[in-house]
């Protein structure tokens, strides 16, 4: 059957984030819908993923004054109209022509962030031409201090605001439904921004592929140290899990961290993001920036998050099966239906402003302790 093409525009019955995967089977081949949907392994994170935020019950309080109420909030210096930012997704030409920049687009017009991954398959500088909204640029080392400092600065100087070094991530992980799939990426797409993705390195014989292959490349904490003091962006940490990370993070000069299972596709059998954030949260005090993300799908996953101490959250594949089915607009659809679930949640909830939303409407949904 061929591939639909994008939507025009909403239909009647796409009203949710679900419905926006269910949409998107009929607009994704399966190479792309391989690499989209797909976890590592047996893909137990990436349902716990989904389960993680529904073990959470609220508690709601009623008949407080809740007029002007909002959902703007401050985060990394920009002021935004809600606290869901667009996650960094790798190579979004396979998912639909206009590819980065309509999202780009989207979230600006939605009044909120996105970060473009260093895989983009659009010129960083070209993706910035289409935002009305802040962007931030998410890196991955490359290899050396330089390199990396080098394409930080580039992203610095084309204007995005912020930088996120995802550091749970120095090899891929098992991806056993990209291998099943046979999946690769079709002509025309490409990690265009980085100059020199291919660097092979030698092996000596008896050598291991994991440890003394990519991982020879990868970070360690003095070179997070050292490019957070050379960076003139405020770097956050993303694929923070463990609070003693977290910690790391902050004494090596990060601006706050990502609390992240980078959406189940790396580690199999990883923890749910949702389980530390209280903790990190503790780690972080009020000031430093923490955001989540993994498996969050409606407003009510933004309101438990951000009662469990996170100031903002990011969404992956949500908003990509939004932009096979319809670009821009189905982005842009996707978020302002977010938003507001959000802001139907805070109001059933008794919250006004997202600084009134706290642990105490929290109930586990097991046992009902908190
Ligand atoms: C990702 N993610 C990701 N993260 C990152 O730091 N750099 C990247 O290039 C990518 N690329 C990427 C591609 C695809 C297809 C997916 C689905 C995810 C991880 C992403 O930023 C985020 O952590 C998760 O997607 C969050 O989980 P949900 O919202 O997809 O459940
Ligand atoms: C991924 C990488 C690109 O999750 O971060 O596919």
């Amino acid at each position: 059957m061929p591939l639909r093409t994008p939507l025009t525009s909403i239909p009647a019955d796409l009203v949710c984030a679900s419905d926006y995967q269910r949409y998107a089977r009929a607009h994704l081949d399966t190479n792309a819908l391989a690499y989209l949907d797909g976890g590592a392994a047996d893909e137990l994170t990436c349902h716990a993923n989904l389960q993680a935020w529904q073990e959470w019950s609220l508690l709601p309080r009623v008949l407080r004054d809740l007029r002007g109420g909002h959902t703007r909030c401050q985060i990394m210096g920009d002021m935004l109209e809600h606290p869901v930012v667009l996650a960094p997704v790798a190579y979004q030409h396979l998912f639909h022509e206009e590819g980065e920049r309509a999202v780009a687009l989207a979230a600006g017009v939605m009044g909120g962030a996105a970060v473009l991954s260093s895989f983009a398959s659009t010129r960083l500088e070209d993706v910035i031409e289409c935002a009305t909204g802040p962007l931030w640029f998410q890196l991955y080392w490359q290899g050396d201090g330089e390199t990396t400092l080098a394409l930080a600065e580039r992203a610095a100087a084309a204007g995005y605001r912020a930088l996120v070094l995802t550091v749970d991530a120095p090899v891929s992980g098992v991806r056993n439904r990209e291998q099943r799939e046979g999946f690769k990426l079709p002509p025309g797409v490409s990690a265009v921004n980085i100059v020199d993705p291919a660097r092979p390195v030698e092996l000596v014989a008896g050598a291991s592929p994991v440890f003394d292959g990519l991982l020879a490349q990868a970070p360690r904490w003095d070179e997070v140290a050292w490019l957070c003091r050379h960076s003139r962006l405020p770097v956050l940490l993303k694929g923070i899990l463990h609070p003693a990370d977290a910690e790391l993070a902050m004494r090596s000069g990060a601006a706050g961290v990502v609390v992240s299972n980078h959406g189940g596709r790396v580690l199999d059998s990883q923890l749910t993001a949702s389980r530390m954030l209280p903790a990190i949260r503790r780690v972080l005090g009020r000031d430093a920036t923490l955001l989540v993300d993994g498996g969050i799908c409606r407003g009510t996953d933004v309101l438990k998050a951000i009662a469990l101490g996170a100031d903002a959250v990011m969404v992956g594949r949500p908003y990509i099966y939004a932009l096979a089915v319809a670009g821009s607009l189905g982005v842009a659809h996707l978020l302002r239906g977010l938003r507001e679930e959000l802001e139907m949640a805070m109001a059933l909830c008794g919250c006004r402003t997202l600084a009134d939303i706290d642990d105490q409407l929290l109930l586990s949904a097991r046992d009902g302790t908190r």
